[in-house]
């Protein structure tokens, strides 16, 4: 009985070991998609708007929330917050989501993508080890 606790233990210990790598490794292909498709208009770094808001702090705030930064009314007006299954969303098609947005780009149409990025994002908070 108690061999077979210290098993399904040890089993949990291994699973939630492999569930970080996989969560690491997403968030290194992440930064990496960032910056080949993201970085040309948007900062991870706070308060540097570029052609789009910065991104730190993105997830789990409401859309058009960056001070000083000129939203489009569509966006400013879409009462989006920001979290895993609406960046999933937007980050599909970004026009279609929010029609009139002010980001022209045209979507990550793979899932594994999309997810990595928002892994990444999800990292650009305060107080955060990685940063
Ligand atoms: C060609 C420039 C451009 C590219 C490339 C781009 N964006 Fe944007 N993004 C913008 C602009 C401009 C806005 C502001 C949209 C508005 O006001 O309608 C924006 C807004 C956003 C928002 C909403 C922010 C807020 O504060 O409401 C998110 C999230 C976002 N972009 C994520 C991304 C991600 C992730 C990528 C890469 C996969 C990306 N964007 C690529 C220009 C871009």
């Amino acid at each position: 009985m108690r061999q077979t606790s210290s098993y399904i233990f040890l089993c949990f210990i291994v699973a939630a070991m492999a569930a970080d790598r996989a969560f690491g490794q997403d968030v290194a292909a992440g930064e990496h998609l960032f910056k080949a498709k993201c970085s040309i208009c948007h900062s991870p770094e706070p308060g540097t708007n570029k052609i789009g808001p910065s991104l730190f702090g993105v997830v789990g705030r409401p859309a058009g929330h960056i001070e000083g930064f000129d939203y489009s009314e569509a966006n400013r007006t879409s009462g989006i917050t920001w979290d895993v299954p609406t960046l999933d969303r937007y980050l599909t098609g970004p026009q279609a989501m929010v029609p009139g947005t002010r980001m022209t780009f045209p979507g990550l149409k793979d899932p594994g993508e999309r997810g990595a990025v928002i892994a990444y994002l999800a990292t650009l908070q305060p107080g955060n080890a990685t940063r």
